[in-house]
């Protein structure tokens, strides 16, 4: 059964007194860098992240503001309860994902002349992570769906306000998880 598209509760949380938002503050202000997805790795692998932390929303997936930096780049926690799946949509030209608790089904798309093709499928689980450096200029990267198998917790980090993204069409490809 096709699933409809969860609309996600966006939280302005950019406190800037613990490690977490220190963390990110610093890093995203210094705008791209080669070595982006091994930084965050490493701050990762050295904070402790818990469910409870992040705002539970009834019937969809909360998206906790980490950091802004003014230049475009963002910080941001997802909480997902189960099966939650986003729509289809693409990103801006770096984009950075962490599973970090529970289980995800993520399917990566291209755009061609004949509409959406699905290209790649994968289950993430806690400790995957996906990053890119794709095209500037254009949310047409690492065009993706995510859907939860697992109340899941992931970190996401962007080069741009991933609102400013097309949303596809979901009808055109059935949900594979
Ligand atoms: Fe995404």
């Amino acid at each position: 059964m096709e699933h409809s598209n969860f609309k996600a509760i966006t939280i302005n949380n950019q406190k800037r007194d613990d490690d977490l938002h220190l963390f990110f503050d610093e890093l995203l202000a210094g705008g791209s860098r080669g070595d982006m997805a091994d930084v965050i790795i490493e701050f990762i692998a050295r904070h402790v992240f818990r469910l409870e932390d992040y705002i539970e929303v009834a019937g969809t997936y909360s998206r906790t503001i980490v950091s802004q930096s003014g230049n475009g780049f963002e910080a941001m926690i997802a909480r997902w309860p189960e099966k939650t799946v986003t729509s289809i949509h693409g990103h801006p030209d770096y984009a950075f994902y962490y599973c970090l608790i529970g289980r995800i089904g993520v399917e990566h798309f291209v755009m061609k002349d004949s509409g959406l093709e699905r290209v790649s499928s994968k289950i993430m689980q806690s400790g995957e992570y996906y990053s890119v450096q794709g095209k500037s200029g254009t949310f047409e990267n690492a065009i993706h769906r995510i859907t939860p198998l697992e109340e899941s917790l992931t970190l996401h980090v962007y080069s741009d306000d991933p609102a400013k993204g097309l949303l596809y069409s979901s009808t055109q490809v059935p949900l594979l998880f």
